[in-house]
Parts: structure tokens; C-alpha cells; sequence
């Protein structure tokens, strides 16, 4: 596994404001919107292109397009929600999976409430997305969830990610590629990433 983190000034800058304490819903989800789109871009430069012919407006010219495994993107419920338009801007064929997992607040451990996966998700490239990546138990159920369905490629894509967490994953799925815009310093004791953003899902959903 690789852990990429999307190191740029306009991701440094966008995180920068999405951490402040008193942001507003709406400046919240435009960002994790913009650096979605970012995030996308970098977990993407792998894609496969093929060379076609087509009638440009001075005669035939070739281009390159899009070839092979069709993408899936995976937002995690609630918080990935707030990812997902964003990276739907950058890949606007991929279908969508939806996974429902909420964080017991005693015991860390992820609850499973809803999965409903693409069709034909084991041909596709999955992208799972979640604002945080903290103890890590979340994406590994999903992990866990979509190699059970078949999926081989799998990414995901994440604004924070604790080191606990990302140890956790690779030591777990070692294929599997994260793409973050930061790795925080730790977790605290309530497993809630520092410095952080807070709770995305509630700064999202209001
Ligand atoms: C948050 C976050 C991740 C999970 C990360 O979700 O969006 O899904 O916690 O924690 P982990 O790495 O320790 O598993 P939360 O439970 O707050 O649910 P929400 O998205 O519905 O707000």
C-alpha cells in the first residue's frame, strides 16, 4: 500500500480554513468539495488512457481517452456524502456505492447500518471516501465489505488521517492506496483526530 499525501498550496491553503473552529456549514462543504476535486485528480493519475480518431473541426485528429476499469465511488455515510460531488465533478461516470457506518462512541468500533453496492462492483475501481481517517476501524469494514463483493482495486481518499489509523490499514491491506490531504499528529483519548477538524459529519450536516 501507498499512503500519498496531496501536498499542494491550494490543498494546504483549503485545509488550512477548513480547520478553523468557528467555520460556517456552507464554507465547510465548499471546501471539502474543492479538495475532494483535488484529492481526486492525484488518485486518478494512474488511469489508463487509450488513443482514439475522431473528426476534429480541421479533419480527423486523435485523442486520448479513458480505458479500462470503470470506477465505483464509495462515500461513507454521513460525512463521505460531503466528498462526493466533488469527486463526481472530476469522474462523473462512476457509479456510486453507498456504505452506512457510524463510530459507537464507547468502544470506537464501527456499526454497520447500510450498504448498498454498485452493480458489477467487482469489475470497477473503488474510491472510498471519508473526511477522516482516525482509529481506522471504519475503512477497514469497508475494505473488508468490498473485497468480500469481489473488488480488487481499491483506494481511498481522506481530508485527515491519524498515524494510528493509517498503520492499522496498511498492516492490514497492504494493496490498498490512501490519499489524504494531511496526516495529523495523533489521535486523543476519544479517538478524535488533533489537531483535526472536529466532527466533519456534524460540521456538514448542520
Ligand atoms: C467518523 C468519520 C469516519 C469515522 C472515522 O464518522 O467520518 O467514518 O468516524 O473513525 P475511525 O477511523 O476511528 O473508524 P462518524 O462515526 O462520526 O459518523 P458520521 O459520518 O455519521 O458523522
Amino acid at each position: 500500500m501507498a499512503v500519498h499525501v496531496v501536498d499542494h498550496p491550494l490543498v494546504r491553503h483549503k485545509l488550512g480554513i477548513l480547520r478553523e473552529a468557528g467555520i460556517s456549514t456552507s464554507r465547510f462543504r465548499d471546501l471539502a468539495l474543492e479538495i475532494s476535486r483535488l484529492l481526486t485528480y492525484e488518485a486518478t493519475k494512474d488511469l489508463v488512457t487509450e488513443h482514439k480518431t475522431i473528426e476534429g473541426w480541421a479533419g480527423k485528429v486523435e485523442v486520448e481517452m479513458i480505458k479500462g476499469k470503470k470506477i465505483t465511488v464509495v462515500p461513507i455515510l454521513r460525512a463521505g456524502l460531503g466528498m462526493m460531488d466533488g469527486v463526481l465533478d472530476m469522474v462523473p461516470g462512476a457509479r456510486v456505492s453507498v456504505v452506512g457506518f457510524y463510530r459507537d462512541e464507547e468502544t470506537l468500533q464501527p456499526v454497520e447500518y447500510y450498504v448498498k453496492l454498485a452493480k458489477n462492483i467487482d469489475e470497477r475501481s473503488a474510491l472510498i471516501l471519508d473526511p477522516m481517517l482516525a482509529t481506522g476501524g471504519t475503512l477497514l469494514a469497508t475494505i473488508e465489505l468490498l473485497k468480500k463483493s469481489g473488488c480488487t482495486d481499491i483506494k481511498g481518499l481522506f481530508l485527515v488521517a491519524a498515524p494510528e489509523g493509517i498503520e492499522r490499514v496498511v498492516a492490514a491491506h497492504p494493496d490498498v492506496d490512501i490519499y489524504t490531504a494531511s496526516i495529523d499528529e495523533k489521535l486523543n483519548d476519544a479517538g478524535y483526530i488533533l489537531p483535526g477538524l472536529g466532527d466533519a459529519g456534524d460540521k456538514i450536516f448542520g
